[in-house]
């Protein structure tokens, strides 16, 4: 075995080793040189067969081989994981001065929007908010609300019973059953909000929907004047249609308030010239109200001679419509994307 060849050895590890650029290749290279069966290993192995005189110089020059085989080895191993993990480094890294992901989140939906709006109005004019039951009794939708089994105005809401036989109990065809349900509860003073859902067995059309809501309100104390409800009803529309808004009164029925009213604010539209919006007539209604009638307040145990009150009832999607003049009601409930994002940046 010559020196040349042991040379050649070295040089061809050496190369292998260079070209070796994973932990993986390097294991492999290990095992082919320097490993129990490896080159050098075979070669240390020669030494016994050489004749006794050459032993010691061809000992001495494959030891050598050997170490320095384990030194590049060693120091290659280090090449390498500093190669893998800069190589880690960079595929793992993150830009921090990248902008960040916004996620999409939903956006309220605009009749929600509006109960927050008119509750947030009536909370500060002295208002708590309480809400009830969508499934409701007979009896607190019609009877003790002063509408008795064969009076004709309990078909003015075309009512979706759910159940008639033995006990009347019905979808609310709006939320003054509330009405009954607080006074039961409480004493006066009262004064509360009740927005909820609320449906009716109705042809859909654009100004019609089987399903709505309604955002109701109390108020009964000692004292309590038809006053007061014109004064409160004034602030919240002009809180919530502009400051400069006229307000009107007039005379309607609901079986459970005496005197009845519907109260209407000048179109915000045409100023109360006349428009499509308010069909010409320059008003535009948007809620019944009324003072609490005697007999319901005998219903729940008040004596009306003591104690007076007034209440409203009205429509939120109405209330959006006309606030943001969406023409159609139908558009609340058909999930359309494009209808409810428009929605999106009204502050709530
Ligand atoms: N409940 C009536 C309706 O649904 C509205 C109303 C409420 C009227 C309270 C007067 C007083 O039309």
């Amino acid at each position: 075995m010559s020196s040349e060849r042991i040379e050649a050895l070295l040089q061809r590890a050496l190369e292998e080793l260079h070209a070796a650029t994973t932990q993986d290749a390097l294991t492999e290279w290990h095992a082919r040189y320097l490993g129990r069966r490896g080159d050098v290993t075979a070669l240390l192995r020669q030494l016994g067969t050489l004749p006794p005189e050459e032993r010691p110089a061809f000992g001495r020059a494959a030891n050598a081989l050997k170490e320095e085989l384990q030194r590049a080895y060693e120091q290659r191993e280090r090449e390498i994981r500093e190669l893998e993990l800069a190589a880690r480094i960079a595929s793992e890294a993150v830009d921090v001065t990248l902008p960040g992901r916004v996620p999409p989140i939903g956006t309220l939906h605009p009749v929600t929007q509006m109960i927050r709006e008119v509750t947030d109005i009536f909370a500060h004019l002295g208002f708590q908010v309480v809400e009830g039951p969508e499934v409701e009794y007979g009896y607190y939708a019609f009877d003790a609300l002063n509408i008795p089994p064969e009076h004709p105005a309990r078909d003015v809401w075309d009512t979706i019973f759910i159940e008639s036989d033995q006990k009347e109990i019905v979808l609310r065809p709006h939320t003054s059953p509330m009405q009954i349900r607080v006074m039961q509860r409480r004493q006066p003073p009262i004064r509360v909000v009740v927005p909820g859902r609320c449906y009716r067995y109705e042809a859909v059309d654009a100004t019609h929907e089987w399903h709505f809501h309604q955002i109701e309100g109390l108020a009964v104390d000692e004292h309590i004047t038809m006053a007061d409800l014109k004064g409160t009803l004034a602030e919240f529309a002009r809180q919530l249609f502009g400051r400069e808004r006229r307000v009107r009164f007039r005379c309607d029925f609901f079986p459970f308030v005496e005197p009845g009213v519907d109260f209407a604010i000048d179109c915000m539209f045409c100023r109360g010239e006349g428009c499509r919006v308010c069909g010409n007539s320059g008003w535009i209604e948007i809620l019944g109200a009324g003072m609490v009638h005697p007999q319901v307040l005998r219903n729940v145990g008040y004596d009306p001679e003591r104690y007076s009150g007034w209440a409203f009832g009205m429509g939120v999607e109405r209330l959006v419509m006309l606030k943001y003049g969406v023409p159609d009601i139908r558009y609340f409930y058909q999930g359309d994307l494009r209808f409810l994002q428009q929605f999106d940046r009204i502050p709530v």
